[in-house]
């Protein structure tokens, strides 16, 4: 049997064109009413994402952490954290995921650890020049006593990506590089105690029966041997970004994961333009690579057409296939994004911020019009589709948390003049009219809801619109958004996964059409409605009215 094709049923592998629901952890279902979200809630809703009709889940990281950057500052890798349910939870959660056929992976974050991991303690207490050290970038400072980063390189979440250490006796002593929070430091990959670990890491959860995993800043891990000053310190790193060497790791783990002769699946979060994204999927490196272009366009149809070309283009060397996706975790919503009339302009140094993250205000109907047209869009393309938890309801982004409720370090580190990743992250609302929009669960019966007994709020306060959005409110409802993912998810399991993507040349610039096998992909953005002609056969599904203004709409010739 091939790793691309399941012998039995002739379908390519699931990753080739699976759907992934990206679980947030925190913010789904929470179901020990300490306000957070926890594993047992997910297994206690799963039947929603089943019922999406998605391929698998994909949890964010729900390890031991402090917890200063959502998760993604690991104090240790093998186990699940007490506050999400620990290992019981999660075998739980394994066997309930795969008993419902869908796939269960896990976020991988091996560009840096929290500053509470055993080895980042060690390694400060052993002092400099010790193997210890030597696990992470420490340097001397530069100037006057050392008192200089000893480069001019910045945190993607703002400040400088040095951190002084000062020893126990008051005395200041070496850096050490964070490309994020400073309790985010990074490792020296080239130490092969650090590869080493990892290969543990993987074995591990691969054992434990993960079907994969989501590999955190993908292209980070490898740093440049001289660390050289910037020119521009406000601008790209490429010292930092995309380091030729960093494919050695992912040749390195394909070969190890390709050792179990399960279909599992390496996908990378790679934000590069598609061609150098590309060089992550070529044969022997990671499954998938996130195309995070189409998700930085304006819904506009030569931006979108130009990127999902491009992408394309790019896969002529590859073997794996581009993870399409439109939320996240790290991005304004699409309702948000695509309904902003008045974006205010952004202060960050990131770039990929600039185009996801601008604020202001929104004509949420119309974001609501141009996301689903986008949608249908996204999963008509070839290759595999990740969705975030709550796009399915159609929710926009929470532009208005309190200040003082905020989390992210972006907040903190941008001196409070960028907002963060804080408002995609709210908790789920569930029920209109229970606690917590039933963000928490008072009792694994959900019934018992009424009788709750006084639930802590959430880790982030849901505003109160939130009530417009409740799953039970839209769960009825044809209409409704929910109920058009599941439609859209539905009439994918049709297309063809090999299909190739052929663009329709409709004289339109305002509009684009492309063939995939037997179905016809045609998306109006603002413009008059389309003539669809004979041969594209019936309209089997569309994102408003068929064929109609920002309107998604697949035609299909032989039902
Ligand atoms: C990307 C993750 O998606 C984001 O949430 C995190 O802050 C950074 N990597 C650092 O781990
Ligand atoms: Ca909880």
């Amino acid at each position: 049997m091939s790793d691309n094709i399941t012998a039995s049923a002739q379908r390519p592998a699931w990753w080739r064109h699976g759907v992934i629901y990206q679980l947030y952890v925190r913010s789904f279902a929470d179901a020990n009413g300490d306000g957070i979200g926890d594993l047992n809630g997910i297994a206690a809703r799963l039947d929603h994402i089943a019922g999406l009709g998605v391929d698998g889940v994909w949890l964010n990281p729900c390890y031991p952490s402090p917890n200063r950057d959502g998760g993604y500052d690991v104090a240790d890798y093998t186990v699940i954290d007490e506050r999400y349910g620990g290992m019981p939870a999660f075998e739980a959660l394994r066997d309930a995921a795969h008993a419902r056929g869908l796939k269960l992976l896990m976020d991988l974050v091996p560009n840096h650890c929290s500053s509470q991991h055993a080895w980042f303690r060690r390694a400060v207490a052993a002092g400099p020049g010790s193997d210890e050290r030597a696990r992470f970038i420490f340097r001397d400072g530069r100037g006057p006593g050392g008192s200089q980063p000893p480069n001019n390189w910045r945190s993607t979440f703002g400040g400088p990506a040095w951190t002084r250490l000062t020893a126990p006796d008051g005395e200041p002593e070496q850096w050490y590089l964070h490309s994020f929070d400073a309790s985010q430091p990074d490792f020296n990959w080239a130490n092969p105690q650090v590869a080493d670990m990892f290969d543990e890491v993987l074995r591990t959860w691969f054992d434990r029966g993960v079907d994969g995993f989501r590999i955190d800043v993908a292209y980070a891990m490898v740093k440049h041997p001289d660390l050289p000053d910037l020119d521009d310190p406000a601008g790209d790193n490429p010292y930092l970004w995309n380091q030729p060497g960093v494919h050695e790791i992912f040749r390195r783990w394909r070969a190890l994961a390709d050792g179990y002769g399960r279909e599992l699946a390496l996908v990378g979060e790679v934000w590069l333009p598609p061609a150098e994204a590309a060089d992550y999927i070529r044969p022997g490196e990671l499954h998938q690579v996130f195309n995070f272009d189409l998700l930085q366009q304006s819904f506009d149809a030569r931006e979108f057409r130009t990127s999902i070309t491009d992408c394309v283009d790019a896969l002529k060397h590859a073997e794996g296939v581009p993870a399409w996706t439109l939320n996240s975790h790290d991005v304004h919503r699409a309702v948000t994004r695509y309904g902003l009339t008045d974006p205010e302009p952004l202060n960050t140094a990131d770039a990929n911020a600039l185009r996801t993250r601008a604020r202001g205000a929104v004509d949420v109907q119309l974001g609501i019009k141009r996301a689903r047209a986008a949608l249908l869009l996204m999963l008509a393309l070839p290759g595999a589709a990740y969705l975030y938890q709550g796009e399915e309801l159609g929710l926009p982004e929470v532009q208005d948390l309190p200040d003082d409720a905020r989390q992210d370090p972006i907040w903190e580190r941008s001196g409070g003049t960028e907002h963060g990743r804080d408002g995609s992250r709210v908790p789920l609302p569930w029920r209109a009219d229970a606690p917590n929009f039933g963000f928490t669960l008072a009792t694994q019966n959900e019934a018992d809801h009424a009788t709750a007994p006084t639930t802590t709020p959430p880790w982030l306060p849901q505003p109160a619109w939130f009530a417009d959005y409740c799953v039970d409110r839209q769960d009825a409802d044809p209409e409704s958004v929910l109920a058009f993912y599941r439609r859209a998810l539905g009439e994918r399991r049709h297309l063809d996964p090999d299909a190739p993507l052929v663009w329709l040349e409709i004289q339109r610039e305002d509009a684009i059409a492309f063939r995939r096998g037997q179905y016809v992909c045609a998306t109006v953005f603002d413009g008059p409605p389309i003539d669809a002609p004979a041969e594209w056969g019936q309209a089997v599904i569309s994102s408003g009215t068929p064929g109609g203004t920002t309107t998604t709409t697949w035609y299909r010739a032989d039902s």
